[in-house]
């Protein structure tokens, strides 16, 4: 099996109804550490030109569009797309949908868009450099790129928790940090997701390259858990002694290598 865009995609096809059903408003993640933030960071995005980018089922493109914004959702897989067509057809918004890979955007004009948004989606996809350097075409002078994947540090091409004999969660593992490129990334055993392609690269490529399409990093988060996860969630508290994301906030100062 060679583990290119197209197998990554199949397996996005294949995970999107199970996708759809958990990772909506309820999801903890979404709730309490990345939602938050996110309108935190833009503020008001009445008016503003969104792109989402791998937007997936469309949630985020409904939130920022039901506060105003106008949406471009660009997204590989079909059958996620599908799920965001059928509900902009159910309850239509200011959004309008595209399935197309976010390294290559011909159809979309530059310097037109104020924010570009990857929400989980930069880990998934093989051509981040041209993912970068497309959304620095598209940003206006001074637009923001909002970068938020897994966190390179702690998601490596050998990962995961090393328990004891009771399961409880001991240390965590973290190895081949710089065997970059994709490997296969397991979901946990309930969710009912099959692995997922996951492009490796280290912190240092994602700076670096994010530099040289022009994006001034102003700020570096790792989102934390809140305090209330101790008691009402305290798997996840445990879950959560190193950050599973990486948020950067860019601005667009220059185009490309200039
Ligand atoms: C973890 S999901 C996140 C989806 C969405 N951003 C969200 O927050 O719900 C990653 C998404 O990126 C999409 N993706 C992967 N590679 C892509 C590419 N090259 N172009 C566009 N979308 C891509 C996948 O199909 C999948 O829907």
């Amino acid at each position: 099996m060679t583990l290119a865009q197209d197998e990554g995609t199949k397996r996005w096809d294949n995970n999107a109804e199970q996708w759809h059903r958990l990772f909506g408003e309820n999801d903890l993640n979404r709730r309490d550490l990345l939602d938050p933030m996110i309108l935190q960071i833009l503020g008001d995005v009445k008016g503003k030109r969104i792109l989402d980018a791998g937007c997936g089922d469309g949630y985020l493109c409904r939130k920022l569009a039901r506060l105003g914004a106008s949406i471009t959702g660009v997204e590989l897989s079909k059958k996620m797309l599908s799920f965001a067509v059928e509900e902009q057809k159910r309850d239509p918004l200011s959004i309008s949908y595209h399935n197309a890979d976010c390294s290559s955007l011909p159809f979309l004009t530059a310097f037109t868009f104020d924010i570009v948004v990857t929400n989980n989606v930069i880990q998934d996809l093989a051509d981040y450099q041209g993912a970068f350097a497309e959304f620095s075409r598209l940003l206006k002078p001074g637009g923001t790129y909002l970068h938020i994947a897994n966190h390179p540090c702690f998601m490596t091409p050998v990962w995961g928790w090393v328990r004891d004999e009771k399961g409880q969660r001991l240390h965590r593992k973290v190895d081949y940090y710089f065997n970059r490129g994709p490997f296969l990334c397991p979901w946990g055993p309930r969710s009912g997701m099959e692995p997922t392609v996951y492009w490796h690269r280290t912190l240092g490529d994602i700076i670096n390259e994010l530099l040289s399409c022009g994006f001034r990093i102003k700020r570096v988060i790792e989102p934390e858990p809140p305090e209330a996860w101790r008691t009402e969630h305290h798997e996840r508290m445990d879950g959560a002694r190193i950050p599973d994301f990486l948020v950067l906030v860019c601005d667009k100062i220059a185009d490309k290598d200039q």
